[in-house]
């Protein structure tokens, strides 16, 4: 089903003001950035680090085009709580299961909005003593930049607005939508 015919059949269709990424724009990149790290991380031991929840999306289309031996992790961090602004307060809601020591790590993110979960993340990883880490995001918003971080693996750098879908949520809603959206002022005023 392509973008259009999703949104027109979802019952949010109403909630959305319109689709800053389509699903097509959204794989094609996926692939190219797959390609990349099949290219950089032959041979090597890597471990995919999702940042729940939002980066669960972009980690399952993203791995699928990975054909080398590979593990994933998964951690979860909140600096937001249900509110679009954030808090400037990083903490682990849930940690890695695995040891990274020794480990290529490549963390996989939904977005870079103020840099602090990528930043508070990559101490984190660097302490643990993995043997490299680099960031993999779908979107990065360089406006709202507080913590200058590295993304080694960029989708789309997207404009001050806050976005919805292929992951990414507004109090735990969206995350399900194929294509990336603005949603209409009207949407963040019910429950
Ligand atoms: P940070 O400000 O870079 O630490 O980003 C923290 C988290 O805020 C991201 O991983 C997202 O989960 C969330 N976030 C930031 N901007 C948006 C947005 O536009 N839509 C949905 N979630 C967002
Ligand atoms: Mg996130």
């Amino acid at each position: 089903m392509s973008s259009s015919a999703a949104y027109r059949d979802t019952s949010w269709a109403s909630d959305i003001d319109h689709v800053l990424l389509s699903e097509e724009e959204i794989q094609e990149k996926v692939a190219e950035l797959a390609a990349r790290l099949r290219e950089d991380y032959a041979g090597r031991q890597l471990l995919l680090v999702g940042v729940l929840k939002g980066a669960a999306v972009f980690l399952s289309d993203l791995m699928r085009h990975l054909s080398m031996p590979l593990c994933i992790d998964f951690v979860q961090l909140r600096s937001y709580g249900h509110a679009t602004i954030s808090s400037g307060q990083v903490e682990i809601v849930k940690d890695l299961e695995w040891s990274v020591e020794g480990w290529d790590v490549v963390v996989v993110e939904d977005i870079v909005d103020t840099g602090r979960t990528q930043d508070y993340l990559l101490r984190q990883l660097h302490m643990r003593g993995a043997g490299s880490v680099r960031i993999c995001a779908l979107l990065s918003k360089p406006s709202r930049r507080k913590v200058d971080v590295t993304i080694d693996y960029l989708g789309f750098d997207v404009p001050n607005v806050f976005v919805v879908g292929y992951g990414l949520d507004f109090a735990e809603r969206y995350r399900n939508l194929p294509f990336v959206a603005v949603l209409r002022p009207e949407a963040y005023k019910t429950p």
